[in-house]
């Protein structure tokens, strides 16, 4: 199939183009590189011996959408590209709200208009607000704490109008945990702008003398040993579940959402520990007050992708640790 990946030159798209490419299908990238670099472009054709093609444009400009899509024929969209910092879409909601559903309505309209039918939506499991329970269910209640997690929820429920009423239409939304790791070969990772704010960038900028030592947020959470669980899923395990969709997508009709997790929980202090036992290396770490707006437990039931998808991950935490490293270690300033 001939997809079109938007933010095909960030963190989950550039795993993504590889692995489909490795499964035969022709990815095409739309990217504006607000926070991605062009390089990434030559990695995956180092990786994969394949040149992509590009379309350096913003994808809520609807003449420039258009025009991509006359001169391509996609049979799938999987659509990456959005503001993803909670902390900042805190302080500008209205552009987070602008950006985030603009570039949806204007993919879904570019679809309509050309024949498109398949959607992937890059959701999150920040839906699911605060849980009640863990491992949290497909059909479990939605709700959000902050503007960017709206962003992913209100897309959610726009998609599935728009597959509502338009009988050609097959939405997959996948809601990620907590993607990590990085392209086994060192050459693809996670790579943010200035102080990372999620843990495994940060540990790894600690392990490289980049910053002095990790805030643990928080030690009295009920959990095993009082630090914050997650469901920490490798990037490339995380790409391979968007293979697997599109397949999905093109056959059958309507809307279908999967968690994309591993299923297992580990805590802030776990992943520290197995960081410094799998690298060989020490991370001096404190613990400082709570982070506003985390919760203590978030994990995945991910039987459903499992069972209808026939997707679950393959590797493991030592995996994630050691290929995280791996990346930062021989990228010291990411791909600048
Ligand atoms: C965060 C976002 C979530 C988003 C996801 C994308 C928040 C509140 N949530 O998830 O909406 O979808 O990133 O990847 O920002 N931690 C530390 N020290 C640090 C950084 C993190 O102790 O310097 C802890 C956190 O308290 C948490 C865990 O590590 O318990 C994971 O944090 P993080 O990587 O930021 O991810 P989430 O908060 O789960």
């Amino acid at each position: 199939m001939k997809v079109l990946l938007t933010g095909g030159a960030g963190f989950i798209g550039s795993h993504t183009c590889v692995e489909l490419i490795n499964a035969g299908h022709e990815p095409v990238i739309a990217d504006n590189f607000d926070n991605s670099c062009p390089e990434v472009l030559n990695r995956i054709e180092e990786i994969t011996g394949r040149r992509v093609p590009l379309y350096e444009i913003d994808v809520c400009d609807g003449e420039s959408v258009g025009a991509m899509f006359e001169k391509e024929s996609f049979d799938a969209v999987i659509h990456f590209a959005g503001l993803k910092a909670v902390g900042e879409s805190c302080a500008l909601p209205l552009r987070y709200y602008r950006n985030n559903i603009d570039s949806t309505l204007t993919l879904l309209e570019a679809m309509a208009k050309y024949g498109v039918s398949n959607f992937v939506f890059s959701s999150s499991a920040t839906v699911y607000g605060v849980p009640e329970k863990v491992p949290l269910v497909e059909g479990m209640p939605t709700g959000c704490t902050n503007p960017y997690g709206w962003t992913k929820l209100m897309n959610e429920q726009i998609l599935t109008d728009a597959a509502a009423a338009d009988e050609r239409l097959s939405v997959v939304l996948l809601r990620y945990f907590n993607p990590i790791g990085a392209h086994e070969s060192g050459r693809l990772g996670e790579d943010p702008n200035g102080i990372p704010n999620n843990l495994m960038p940060y540990i790894t900028q600690v392990a490289a003398g980049k910053l002095e030592k990790l805030g643990v947020f928080g030690d009295d959470y009920p959990t095993r040993d009082g630090t914050g669980v997650r469901d920490y899923i490798h990037v490339v395990d995380l790409a391979k579940a968007h293979v697997k969709a599109i397949d999905y997508a093109a056959t059958r009709k309507g809307t279908e959402i999967f968690n994309i997790g591993t299923g297992t929980g580990y805590s802030v202090l776990e992943i520290v520990n197995a960081f410094m036992r799998v690298n060989d290396l020490t991370i001096p770490y404190e613990i400082k007050p709570r982070r506003a707006g985390d919760i203590a437990e978030c994990y995945a039931d991910a039987s459903k992708a499992r069972e209808i998808l026939g997707w679950q991950a393959e590797k493991d935490l030592d995996d994630m640790c050691r290929d995280s490293w791996n990346w930062q270690s021989k990228n010291k300033n990411g791909y600048k």
